[in-house]
């Protein structure tokens, strides 16, 4: 993470998107791109190659035209006329056939003879089903250089197996040193800010152990469902999409011990030594639940038995957090979207003055927490006197909020940042083939007898019997400040 508030140009380069016409690069990566040329941090010369099966939504007369729409429906910035202009003229199309990349090879050829020493930065924004084939495909149309990297989307395998065979397949094709794993929570503002919290500030890494915490909470409920997207989710479920990604990236966070320094390879190899540290998941200290009308989506079968939520009790079995207890849990058709990290620490050992009990299990004093979604925000509950002539307590909030900070001008968002580290080449807030094995491997025992899921209703905070799993503890949301 560069603390330097001066843009940082990366060098020229070549874009080129596979699944341009698809979900994530309509909704994040054209709006993304689109966003740092307007803020002025693409590089002088680039130039971007959307890829897509012919007849999926644009050809190379429609693409502009395609792209133009989605700018208007999702950039964060106004699309002007003058913008548009700027932005349309480093855009083509090259459509692609089973097995066949058509023109792309000519197509680069052309757009690279006008750029000095380019950078070519692969983004495979396609359905896992398409990783290999594409890969290959690269490799035997000679499209691979010293300068290409490539962006992958997770998920990374199904399992330990099916992630192993694709990051041996990847490095027959790309180094290691060129693959850029990404997982977007890792781009957000308020993950990265847990580093920060943690390791620029003197007051709380003494107390960020087990002698101060007694557990930990990343909790992602939202209340999205799985319209749209029954045939992939049947195929993932709550599990492979957020826990084994996106949760245990913010575990590594919350968890690892301090880098030496703030590069990829002080901080991948930290999060490696917490992903070895973490205990196999017990399928007993696991719930799955399904919300109710999950069957009824399009592409989901009749019996499904996929886990649309998820809640679990993981253990780091090291010096710094042995008996800590991590919870973590995330689900679809929930009651809120609000990703958010608590920490709990513990009581003070002398209890002097007087709080009402049922006040305290409401507030939960002692408690710190991180809200991921954005703004972002982050909120330390204290006890304080009570005015007046008692010696009571109660509960009062510190609090830090983004949007309340003039930086915020500053903000990119999550797939925004990370483009930008790709084109500098910079693998901070990426992941490794190890890393991703390595939480694969203590997924096993749960993958191999994954619990039965209970059903919950839709805009509930998920199967009840969840409760019992943090027993004496409870969830920091819902709020009930
Ligand atoms: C994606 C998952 O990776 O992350 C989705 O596939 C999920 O199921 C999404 O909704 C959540 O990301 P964000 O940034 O909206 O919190």
């Amino acid at each position: 993470m560069s603390s330097s508030k001066v843009a940082i140009q990366p060098k020229d380069c070549v874009i080129i998107v596979f699944g341009a016409t698809g979900d994530l690069a309509k909704r994040k990566l054209l709006p993304g791109l689109f966003h740092l040329a307007e803020v002025s941090l693409m590089p002088k010369r680039y130039h971007i190659i959307g890829c897509a099966p012919e007849g999926t939504g644009a050809d190379e007369e429609s693409f502009g035209g395609y792209v133009h729409d989605v700018l208007r429906t999702f950039a964060r910035k106004e699309v002007t006329d003058e913008s548009w202009s700027r932005f349309s003229r480093h855009l083509s199309f090259v459509g692609t056939r089973k097995g066949d990349l058509g023109n792309l090879h000519t197509e680069l050829k052309r757009v690279e003879s006008s750029m000095e020493k380019p950078t070519r930065i692969i983004y495979l924004a396609v359905p896992p089903a398409a990783f290999l084939e594409t890969v290959s495909l690269l490799g035997t149309n000679g499209l691979v250089n010293e300068s290409t990297r490539l962006v992958i989307e997770k998920p990374f395998g199904s399992n330990l197996s099916t992630a192993r065979r694709l990051n041996g397949e990847l490095h027959r094709v790309f180094k290691e040193s060129q693959i850029y794993r990404i997982d977007h929570f890792l781009g957000k503002e308020a993950v990265q800010n847990i580093l920060a919290f943690r390791f620029a500030n003197g007051l709380f890494e003494p107390a960020w152990n087990n002698r101060y915490i007694d557990y930990i909470q990343i909790d992602v409920p939202e209340t999205l469902t799985v319209e749209g997207r029954g045939a992939f989710y049947e195929a993932t479920g709550a599990f492979r999409d957020m826990i084994v990604t996106h949760l245990f990236q913010t575990l590594g966070f919350l968890a690892m011990e301090p880098p030496a320094r703030l590069n990829a390879h002080e901080l991948q190899g930290k999060k490696i030594d917490v992903y070895r540290s973490v205990e196999p998941i017990d399928a007993e200290k696991v719930v799955y639940g399904q919300y109710e009308g999950y069957k009824d989506v399009s592409g989901v079968a009749a019996d499904s038995n996929t886990e649309t939520f998820v809640a679990l009790e993981a253990a780091i079995e090291n010096q710094r957090w042995a008996g800590v207890r991590w919870f973590l849990r995330t689900g679809k058709a929930m009651a809120e979207s609000r990703t958010s990290v608590t920490i709990g620490f513990k009581e003070s050992p002398l209890n002097m003055f007087e709080l009402d009990p049922d006040l305290k299990s409401k507030l939960k004093p002692n408690e710190l927490t991180f809200e991921i979604t954005d703004p972002g925000r982050v909120t330390l509950h204290i006890l304080v006197k009570e005015p007046g002539p008692t010696t009571s307590l109660e509960v009062a909030a510190l609090s830090f909020q983004y949007d309340d900070s003039t930086l915020v001008a500053f903000e990119l968002e999550a797939y925004e940042r990370l483009f930008h580290d790709v084109m500098l080449g910079d693998h901070l807030l990426f992941n490794t083939a190890e890393a991703i094995e390595t939480l694969w491997q203590l997924s096993e025992p749960l993958l191999a007898s994954p619990p039965e899921p209970y059903a919950y209703l839709k805009g509930s905070w998920g199967p009840e019997v969840v409760e019992s799993l943090l027993a004496p503890f409870s969830w920091h949301l819902p709020e009930k400040l």
